[in-house]
């Protein structure tokens, strides 16, 4: 999940586990998209807790799971104790093998600069291998980040830039295509998604804007979460329930050439 070192804290490994598992379920359709067959050799990049690799070893495959988080893998390798998982960052990483697939959930908006990130998938897929991914595209929770620096600016919160790389279909299929990926499919789509009870917006910032609460006195940190509630409530909380304002962003691409390295 964490596969950058935006985030200046660890993981709340538990958090993840308890309150925001929908990020891998939300995956599991990405995992249908990538469609693992018996033996392939399959690249989890980002794994977190480890759910979606344990998927891709059901259909049979050989997977690796990878993730920059020590807690996540820690929990990964809690959970799911047959499979092989590592530490590593996805703009540093260089495995033993070719893969014949590439596969990341949510992930790869946390990366910057992204182009490093392809050059390790590329330079990881064997001739001919595909990269099937998901992450936020343009757009992507952009009532949230409003929400949160109507509230920060209020409080005159400053120094936070948010950490996420939302790019269009353009920008990422241009990227790809610039480092010897061909691009067979990309979709852009919205996905409103639950967060679960009345704090489930303050819960998703504790998670995943950790690095702005930090920045807030303690004893302001009451004030702050009301605020971005209020500025959010009237787009992000209807029937009773707080959603968040994903945007996905679906990738197929292809490994071109037919010479490794
Ligand atoms: C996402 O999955 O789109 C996401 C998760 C956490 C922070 C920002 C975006």
């Amino acid at each position: 999940m964490d596969a950058t070192s935006a985030p200046r804290f660890p993981w709340d490994a538990g958090l993840y586990k308890d309150r925001h598992s929908f990020v891998w379920k939300y995956g599991t359709s990405a995992v249908d998209l990538l469609a693992p067959r018996p033996g392939e050799r399959i690249l989890d990049l980002g794994c977190g807790t480890g759910h979606l690799t344990a998927r891709i070893a059901e259909a049979g495959a050989r997977v690796v799971g990878i993730d920059s988080s020590a807690e996540m893998i820690a929990e990964a390798r809690r959970g799911f104790p047959g499979l092989r998982f590592e530490v590593a960052d996805a703009r540093d990483f260089a495995l033993d093998e070719p893969f014949d697939a590439v596969f990341s959930n949510a992930v790869l908006h946390w990366v910057k600069p992204p182009e490093r990130a392809v050059a390790c998938i590329r330079r990881s897929l064997a001739p001919g291998g595909r990269f099937v991914a998901e992450l936020g595209g343009r757009g992507n929770v952009a009532a949230i980040v409003a929400s949160l620096e109507a509230a920060s600016g209020a409080m005159g919160v400053e120094g936070w830039e948010h950490p996420w790389y939302y790019p269009s279909i353009g920008e990422y299929a241009a990227l790809l295509e610039s480092d010897g990926l061909e691009v067979a499919q990309a979709v852009l789509f919205d996905r409103p998604t639950p967060l679960e009870g009345e704090d489930g917006l303050r819960s998703w910032v504790t998670m995943f804007a950790r690095d702005l609460v930090e920045r807030v006195p303690p004893d302001g940190r009451e004030e702050f979460f009301g605020r971005v509630e209020e500025s959010a409530r009237g787009t992000l909380h209807r029937d009773g329930a707080w959603f968040a304002d994903y945007r996905r962003l679906r990738i197929v691409a292809r490994r071109v050439g037919s010479s490794p390295g």
